[in-house]
């Protein structure tokens, strides 16, 4: 028999409410009821568009134009939304609870959840596991740069350029794109928040981009539970370590996180 959501969101409040640590991780899902797409699936970002196109360094060097507008154009459509009621319920949660919020959105959609709570800048500020639309870095010396207003992708000529005089390369997102690694520093405190973990919370992701695949079982191998909430549910376990929360991220999270300590 399959279990109902409500026994399977009893299963998880209870172990969200006997955890002491807590990783919440986040993927495009949790903001598609702010209108951001998501990247796979129908409408979705990657169907319409090539990966290698537009978001690796190959791409950039070839056309970095075409790479500019595109983030532009996803630049102006983040800047029109809102954080909705999951990243508002998230963002309460991780103040009152030991959780650390680790987002491979590059949306910063957490982060002005947070920050609308009257939450200052913290040593549990969400993590940006994949970078931000709102942080530039420059193609050529790697540094990064103040994040400009707009950008004119119209030719080579108007795009955003490294300030150093001896560089002036072209300033590109600093998002990890394909084929490229997570920073290192980054990289280790995932595993170390994974393992240390008691309950790895898993919202609107498909969970196909590595590293960050790995998390959920990391959690799980240092005898943790798993909680996923997802419309399509991908998290695979017993009813002893993993709970399928399945629904839209904004109507189940609040509702998962609601009275917890
Ligand atoms: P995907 O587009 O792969 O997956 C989105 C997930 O969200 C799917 O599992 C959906 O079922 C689920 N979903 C959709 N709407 C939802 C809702 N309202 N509530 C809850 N779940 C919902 O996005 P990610 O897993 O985030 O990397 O993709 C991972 C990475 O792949 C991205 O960070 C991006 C991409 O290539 C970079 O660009 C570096």
């Amino acid at each position: 028999m399959t279990e109902t959501l409500i026994e399977a969101l009893e299963r998880a409040r209870g172990w969200l409410k006997a955890a002491g640590r807590v990783l919440v991780i986040t993927g495009a899902g949790v903001s598609a009821e702010s209108g951001i797409p998501t990247f796979r699936g129908g409408g979705a970002y990657w169907s319409g568009f090539s990966p290698n196109e537009l978001s690796s360094v190959r791409g950039f060097d070839a056309n970095p134009c075409l790479v500019w507008s595109w983030y532009e154009e996803r630049r102006a459509r983040v800047r029109s939304a809102e954080p909705n009621a999951a990243h508002r319920a998230l963002a309460a949660y991780t103040t009152r609870a030991d959780a650390r919020i680790l987002t491979q959105n590059v949306d910063g959609l957490h982060l002005r959840a947070a920050r609308g709570l009257g939450t200052p800048s913290a040593a549990n500020d969400p993590i940006e596991f994949h970078g931000s639309l709102f942080k530039v870095r420059c193609r050529r010396c790697h540094r990064p740069g103040p994040n400009p207003e707009t950008i004119d992708a119209s030719s080579r000529d108007t795009l955003p350029r490294c300030l150093r005089p001896h560089c002036r390369g072209l300033m590109r997102p600093d998002i990890v794109w394909f084929g490229e690694a997570i920073p290192e520093e980054n990289r280790l405190l995932s595993i170390k928040l994974a393992r240390e973990a008691d309950v790895c919370l898993v919202i609107g992701t498909s969970l196909e981009v590595y590293p960050v695949a790995d998390l959920p079982d990391q959690t799980r191998d240092t005898d943790g539970k798993v909680v996923e909430v997802n419309v399509f549910p991908v998290v695979r376990g017993t009813t002893n370590t993993a709970a399928n929360l399945v629904g839209k991220a904004g109507d189940v999270v609040p509702e998962l996180l609601a009275g917890l300590p």
